[in-house]
Parts: structure tokens; sequence; C-alpha cells
């Protein structure tokens, strides 16, 4: 029997953020800086290490296809947020909730994996830096990038696959500025119970899995290199905090909103601003800011381009 026929809620309602009409405006001003910036930021990285032959390492590579999840990441959801901070009836069709949840589960399980690959990389340039050209070769890189879009792709779709055919009939409100797995789910008219483990094991487990990875990986690599030379741990100590950054703003709110996505958190709707609206920007943020190379390298692009008009 097709479920879908029964439901009768073709429309969501998203309750957003709270508040006065000038707060109203103030959280659009806000999130529109902060959407603007992550989009030029990780075009600016994409382009830079496209386009400098100094940024041709894999970690470059992976660094360009991250930007690349980031802003897809931060698109699904985010100027559908902002646009409706400005409207007085938030709403949200059926289908528009199933894609915009589609989507950030796929760049969501892309990102995460590919964050993965990235320690692989660090892992290999710091403890194996003999083999590490003959090992991270493009094969292997571009082997990455499509191993991460098929764990997106698998991981959203044995999420939504199981949502869409769920019956829609009465409470249609959803307390958040998008629509997300746990919120929806708890929504509809049928005891969601398994579904919700599902969700908690596919959606909050992975990340807390892929997390504790992502931390185990960084303290082989701290304790391979304290071992082994004197002055190398505070060169890796500086490259591996970038990363351990990003990782945990970004695992940090997954996390919470996955792995507990059942109980009523009032905190929740903060979190997901979090990763959907700052997480994104911190890429940009942390690699260009901090990063000599990368500073350098945009530079130069830039004196090309100038002399070359
Ligand atoms: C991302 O990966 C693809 C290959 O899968 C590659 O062609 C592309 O150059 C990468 N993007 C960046 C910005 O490095």
């Amino acid at each position: 029997m097709d479920l879908m026929n029964k439901s009768i809620v073709s429309e969501f309602v998203l309750l957003g953020l709270s508040g006065t009409w000038t707060l109203q405006i103030f959280y659009f001003l806000i999130f529109f800086m902060l959407y603007g910036a992550t989009v030029v930021g990780n075009l600016l990285i994409m382009v830079t290490v496209t386009f400098s032959s100094h940024l041709h390492s894999p970690m470059y590579f992976l660094l360009g296809n991250l930007s690349f999840f980031d802003m897809c990441l931060s698109t699904v959801t985010t100027p559908k947020m902002i646009a409706d901070l400005l409207r007085k009836q938030r709403t949200i069709s059926l289908w528009g909730c199933v894609t915009q949840m589609f989507f950030m589960h796929l760049f969501g399980g892309a990102e995460m994996t590919l964050l993965i690959a990235m320690a692989f990389d660090r892992y290999v340039a710091i403890c194996k830096p003999l083999h590490y050209t003959s090992i991270m070769s493009r094969r292997l890189l571009y082997g990455f990038v499509l191993f991460s879009w098929i764990i997106g792709f698998i991981h959203t779709m044995s999420q939504i696959v199981l949502t869409v055919n769920l019956p829609f009939c009465g409470p249609n409100v959803v307390d958040n500025l998008f629509c997300d797995l746990p919120l929806v789910i708890k929504l509809a008219c049928k005891d969601t119970y398994i579904l919700e483990l599902f969700v908690i094991a596919d959606s909050g487990l992975l990340s807390l899995i892929c997390f504790i990875l992502l931390l185990v990986s960084y303290t082989v690599i701290l304790v391979t290199v304290h071992n082994h030379s004197s002055g190398g741990l505070s060169k890796a100590l500086s490259t591996l905090s970038a990363h351990i950054t990003v990782v945990t703003l970004f695992f940090g709110p997954c996390i919470f909103i996955y792995a507990w996505p059942f109980s009523n958190f009032s905190g929740t709707k903060i979190l997901s601003v979090f990763y959907t609206v700052i997480t994104p920007l911190l890429n940009p943020i942390i690699y260009t800011l901090r990063n000599q190379e990368m500073k350098v390298a945009m530079k130069k692009l830039r004196i090309q381009r100038i002399s070359s008009r």
C-alpha cells in the first residue's frame, strides 16, 4: 500500500526564530552577511586551489572539494531561511521539505567522509613522508572524492526512502528554521519508534563514530611525531589544530542533534543554525587567514590577473 496517498498535509509550517520584527531584521542582516561570506570564502578557496600551481598537492585538492561541500550544505537551507525571516507565513511544501533533508544529508554525509580522507592524508604526510607522493596518487584522490559522494548518497537515501513513505495527516508545525529528519518524523501519524532509532543509528552514530575515528587518527599522528622527532611536534600541532577545530565544530552540533534527537532540547535550533550557517564559514576562515601558503597563492593570483590585463 502506498502510504503517501494517505497524506493530507501538503505543506509544513516552519516556526523559525521568534522575536519582534526588529529582531527578525537583525537576524536577517546577520545571516545574510554570514551566508555571503560563506559563498565568497569557499569560492575563493576553490578558485585558488584550482588555479595555483603551488597548491596542487593532495591536501589542497581535498580542501577544494571540502569547500564545495560546505558551500552546497549551506545553500540547501540558508537562502530559504534568510528569505523566511522577512515573511509572516513561513511554509514549505512536503516535497520542498524532503528535498532539503535529502540534500542536507547528502552533502553532510559526503563532508564527513571527506574529513576522514583529509585526516588520512595528514597521517601519511606526517608519519610516512617518504611514501607520501606514491601513496596519495591522483587515482586515490579521485577515489576519495567519488567515495564521499557515494557514502553521502547511501546515507541520505536510506533515511529519505523511509521518510517519504510516512503518512502525514495532522500536525504540520516544524519548530526549526528548516526541515530536518528528527523533527519531521515526529509529525507522522504513525508509530515511528523504529524509524527514530534508525535515524539515531544512521545519522547520530555515524557522526559519533566518524568523530571518534578522527580524534584517534589525530592522536596517533601526534604521538608518532612526538616519538620520532623533537622539533616536529609544534609544527604538526599547528597544522592539525586547524583540522581539529573544523572537525569539532562540525561534529559537535551534529552529534547533539542526531544522537539525542527525540528529546525536547531547546538548544536544537541554535545548534541547527550552527552547522548550516556558521560551520561552512569556518573552513575559509581557518584555512585562509591562518595558512601562509594559501595567502601567498591568493596574492600571486591577484598579481597575475592584474598584470595580464
Ligand atoms: C574536486 O574533485 C574533483 C575530482 O573528483 C576534481 O576534479 C576537482 O578539481 C576537485 N576540486 C577542487 C576545487 O580541487
